[in-house]
């Protein structure tokens, strides 16, 4: 470990939002300062870095914050930093400010780039998983999934209501492009008989075969939970395949989107996105570089970033056997 000391810390949220980033982003600035350090925040992710779009940050700055969903810092995916000549500026930027440790808080595209940047630049970077795909490798939890799936979990509930009451099938596509979570837990918890997911090879014939056989016994809901990223390419696809196959069935179909992305973060994630924030700092302040800040088994755990996004986190088959065995 770098034992140099760090004296000004940046913090960004890149990528897709996460409800508990402001959470974060309090918990960073806060804690930055109860150890002296000056702490700035830099707007809309990476393009702030090479926009020199920097502020500083007091206490009083993320006041009223902890409840909010979004970021107060905005975000985005910046192609700029994508380049050499991008990334360059963006250490120029971060020199003129003095910033010499970086907190990054975002998914696997985010902490790309923060390793790349502390690859070729000596300032060192500790990452934050705030994303609601849960699809970091390195931690059992990332800031806003629990509130994605809370949300979903929500708007399944209601749609069984009306799919109840009219004896429908209903497909509802929760978000997920290339990972199942928000798939497999807000189906599981809200009793889908099919959850598909892009981890997994969907059997089309399969399913149809457990509609149709929930159609001969009289079974009267029938919730599919589909990630965006299925193999089929969403909800939309696979309406079309069983309308074609099972034409009795009353199909409709529900795309959550971007509902899952916003909202007041719950508890869950108000603590975790608190408790990381802490650890961020605290990193940074003993020479910690390039790794991200997870929990695993309910203890702060680090990884290198590299690592978390290459590994992912897997989804246990046994989970798929449970959503059938509990379905039937
Ligand atoms: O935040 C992650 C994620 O929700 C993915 O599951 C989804 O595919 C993607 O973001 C969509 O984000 P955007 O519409 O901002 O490109």
């Amino acid at each position: 470990m770098d034992k140099r000391k760090v004296t000004k810390i940046g913090v960004l949220t890149s990528g897709g939002d996460a409800p508990g980033m402001n959470a974060a982003v309090r918990a960073v600035v806060r804690t930055g300062n109860y150890y002296g350090l000056s702490v700035f925040g830099i707007m809309r992710g990476y393009s702030g870095m090479v926009e020199d779009d920097i502020v500083h940050m007091t206490n009083r700055s993320v006041a009223n914050i902890i409840q909010r969903g979004g970021t107060i810092l905005k975000t985005a995916r910046c192609l700029e930093f994508r380049e050499p000549a991008g990334r360059e500026k963006a250490y120029h930027n971060l020199v003129k400010h003095g910033i010499d440790g970086l907190v990054v808080i975002g998914g696997d595209g985010s902490f790309r780039g923060a390793q790349q940047f502390s690859s070729e630049y000596d300032i060192p970077c500790i990452g934050l998983p705030g994303t609601i795909d849960k699809d970091i490798a390195g931690s059992d939890v990332t800031i806003g999934f629990d509130t994605a799936v809370n949300t979903a979990v929500e708007a399944i509930d209601k749609i069984r209501d009306t799919m109840d009451a009219h004896d429908r099938l209903f497909l509802v596509e929760v978000m997920g492009r290339d990972a199942g979570y928000i798939a497999l837990h807000s189906g599981i918890a809200t009793g889908a008989e099919n959850i598909l997911i892009p981890e997994t090879d969907t059997d089309i014939e399969e399913l149809i075969q457990s509609l149709n056989e929930k159609e001969r016994r009289k079974k009267l809901v029938n919730l599919v939970v589909v990630a965006e990223g299925d193999k089929f390419g969403g909800a939309e696809n696979i309406a079309k395949i069983i309308r074609e196959r099972i034409p009795a069935a009353d199909t409709r179909v529900c795309i959550l989107g971007h509902i899952q992305r916003g909202g007041s973060p719950t508890c869950s994630d108000r603590l975790i996105a608190s408790h990381m924030g802490y650890y961020a700092v605290e990193s940074l302040m003993v020479g910690r570089n390039n790794v991200m800040v997870g929990v695993i088994n309910n203890k702060i755990h680090y990884t290198p970033l590299d690592k978390a996004v290459k590994e992912k986190q897997k989804i246990g088959q046994e989970w798929m056997k449970i959503v059938k065995i509990l379905a039937s």
